[in-house]
């Protein structure tokens, strides 16, 4: 299979580079800047993309490629710390530009080059830069200037190798993905070959090879990762594939039900109701992290119980995603402090000596969710806000009991409910009630009350890394709270989360 590597320079648009040459239907995947020019060669790719990033290439400690990397033969498109390291490489010189530019600006070509064929001779580009190419370097052309600065683009085009100070790969580069379509198809000679069927065809050709005669299980939890795994896996070796859907007690309103449902034809499914065992383990456990301890732990427990019990199993399926990947591998990402122990069954594998198959493992979330569809699943699932592996433990503050489950699970299904009728379910990243652990005086029909509050929360993201509090219409939120303190039986106030992250988090928990 064609590919394209990019090798990241800790560009914070690194992966936008990825996913704008994926559009462009030619697959790609991120590398460390420091991969060997051996390796590359191995990896035969068709063309090499050097990122951005927040280094100066005249500091000490500026990271490098291998400098052999420039010889292979290989199309280069380096962009704006990419393009620096180059024009450094080839012996130009990289100063600081008498003006910086972050933000828009106009770009102006100078000279007639395919990279910007079909392209108008002034574009707007998104430039964020102090330093930039001040000489250039032996053996290139300088394609192109902006207001700023005296090259923005530059090339040697008998050896392939092009640099851009902008960021083709953005938004706010209108014409940036038809600059990169330019490198791709008529510079390095790529073809827009990869599509998700094209994707389906090989993975399933992939796992049919690698599982043979084999079983494989596989956690079910419903979610768009778990559920697209398993559509997959079963397409590639139908009942060979041991969907096992746990039911922890700390699911939304009907959900064990409507999965079972809707899943007990698709797929091999197992369904464990496992609903008790959890509810006494969690009972009186009030410190957040415990409850995540427990049920990461029972969760593995049981699943590796469920396992025994159907013999000798020799593979795992892990939804994994490529941003996972991507984080572990980072050579400039250090360790971060945990901020919460994510629940997910990483630690399935080594207590029970599975082989992994972790087919999603080159995908995004969003390519994962057009996988779903040409998959045949349906927009309903394909389309699901996230929802934590802890499940409403952590949106039950303070003790989880039966009864503030009841109480939580009502308010949630009445609020979800509302969200869809206003059609706003699919332009909110998460959408959900919190039942928090005070009592507050109210009034209903001339009695006092004295009951829970339960609080709600929308927030818009894009991987939940930072997110920002949701606006609600004002409307919408009255029918909310109107209809969770009327219908729900211990509830007499409700309250709007108007927290962003950071500081916040998504989850209260
Ligand atoms: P926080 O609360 O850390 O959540 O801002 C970020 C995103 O992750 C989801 N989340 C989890 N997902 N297992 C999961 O699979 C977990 O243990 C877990 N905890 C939080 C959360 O819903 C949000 O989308």
């Amino acid at each position: 299979m064609e590919k394209v590597l990019v090798l990241d320079f800790g560009s914070q648009y690194t992966q936008l580079i990825a996913r704008k040459v994926r559009e462009l239907k030619v697959y790609c995947e991120i590398q460390p800047f420091s991969l060997s020019a051996e390796e590359i060669k191995k990896a035969a790719p068709k063309a090499l993309i050097l990122s951005g990033g927040p280094a100066s290439v005249k500091e000490e400690n500026r990271p490098y490629p291998d400098e052999r990397i420039f010889e292979l033969g290989i199309p280069i498109l380096g962009i704006c710390y990419g393009m620096q390291i180059t024009a450094d490489h080839f012996g130009g010189v990289v100063g600081f530009a008498k003006f910086r530019e972050y933000g828009r600006t106009k770009l102006y070509t100078i000279k007639k080059d395919v990279l910007f064929l079909n392209l108008p001779d002034a574009i707007t580009v998104w430039m964020s830069h102090g330093d930039s190419v001040t000489v250039l370097p032996k053996g290139f052309t300088n394609l192109a200037k902006s207001e700023g600065i005296p090259c923005a683009a530059f090339a040697n085009r008998a050896k392939k190798i092009y640099g851009v100070q902008f960021h083709p790969e953005v938004a706010h580069t209108p014409k940036g993905k038809a600059i990169l379509g330019n490198f791709l198809f008529k510079i390095a000679g790529c073809s827009p070959t990869w599509t998700m069927a094209s994707f389906i065809k090989e993975k399933t050709e992939e796992i049919r090879n690698k599982v043979g005669n084999e079983q494989v299980i596989c956690a079910l939890s419903g979610g768009v990762d778990s559920t697209v795994l398993c559509a997959l896996l079963n397409r590639a070796i139908g009942n060979q594939l041991i969907a096992v859907f746990v039911n922890n007690g700390v699911l939304r309103k009907d959900e064990p039900e409507k999965i079972v449902l809707r899943f007990k034809d698709m797929f091999n499914l197992r369904y464990i109701n496992a609903e008790k065992h959890f509810l006494s383990h969690l009972r009186g456990i009030v410190d957040p992290e415990r409850k995540r301890r427990i049920i990461g732990n029972e969760f593995i427990r049981i699943f590796e119980r469920e396992g025994k019990k159907l013999g000798r199993i020799k593979f795992l399926a892990q939804g994994t995603l490529y941003p996972d990947v991507i984080e572990s591998k980072s050579p400039l990402g250090g360790p971060s402090a945990t901020i919460k122990t994510h629940h997910n069954v990483g630690g399935l594998p080594k207590r029970m000596q599975f082989e992994l198959i972790e087919p999603l493992r080159e995908l995004f979330k969003d390519e994962v969710r057009v996988l779903g569809k040409e998959l045949g699943l349906a927009d309903d699932i394909v389309h699901r806000q996230p929802f934590p592996g802890p499940g409403l433990a952590v949106r039950i503050i303070g003790a989880v009991t039966k009864e503030r489950l009841r109480i939580l699970k009502e308010a949630d299904a009445i609020l979800l409910d509302e969200i869809r009728k206003a059609d706003l379910y699919r332009k909110r990243w998460q959408s959900f009630s919190v039942l928090l652990p005070v009592k507050t005086v109210g009034v209903m029909g001339d009695q006092r009350t004295y009951e829970a509050v339960i609080a709600i929360r929308a927030v818009y993201s894009s991987d939940a890394m930072t997110a920002d509090w949701a606006d609600l219409p004002h409307n919408l939120l009255g029918r909310i709270s109107n209809r969770i303190i009327n219908e729900v039986k211990g509830v007499n106030r409700v309250v709007y989360d108007i927290s962003s992250k950071p500081p916040s988090t998504i989850e209260w928990e």
